[in-house]
């Protein structure tokens, strides 16, 4: 069974094709989404999408977020202005354990065009099935005292 229940999603345009497949997959494995993407037509700026997912899950609205824009770059960087979120970047199996286990991401950031949306859907899994490791929870409170001297 699934610890984490709730889900914030968000996208830009260069993941409107894939946004509905990880989002039902999502579904499909028992987690419930609210979704902040970008669903309409031309193009759109990710900042906007990666702020509402990141509020959320500082709010608590949502216990852990995803984003999806090209690269996840643009996703990751914004994500990470907002105070008290810490988002991952996540290009491989590998990363999508590590973002869990060493770095306690909030949110998962991921490229819709350097992967295939099944690899998307594994990836997203593995993040949420894997669980921190308390023996990097210091260099998780020196992220949180950066935050603080800003
Ligand atoms: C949009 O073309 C692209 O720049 C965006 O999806 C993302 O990859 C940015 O990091």
């Amino acid at each position: 069974m699934n610890k984490i229940k709730k889900l914030a999603f968000g996208n830009d345009h260069a993941a409107a094709e894939v946004r509905n497949t990880v989002k039902e997959y999502l579904t499909s494995i028992g987690y419930e989404i609210e979704d902040f993407g970008f669903e309409g037509e031309g193009v759109c700026d990710y900042p906007d999408y990666a702020v509402k997912v990141a509020e959320a899950v500082l709010h608590g609205k949502a216990e852990k977020g995803i984003l999806i824009c090209g690269t996840g770059i643009g996703m990751c960087i914004s994500a990470n202005k907002v105070h008290g979120i810490i988002a991952a970047p996540c290009w491989d199996e590998d990363t999508a354990a590590l973002a869990a286990q060493h770095n306690r991401a909030d949110i998962l950031c991921l490229g819709s065009r350097k992967a295939t949306v099944s690899e998307l859907c594994h990836r997203i899994r593995i993040w949420l099935e894997t669980s921190f490791e308390a023996r990097h929870e210091a260099r998780i409170l020196k992220i949180k005292e950066i935050e603080k001297r800003q």
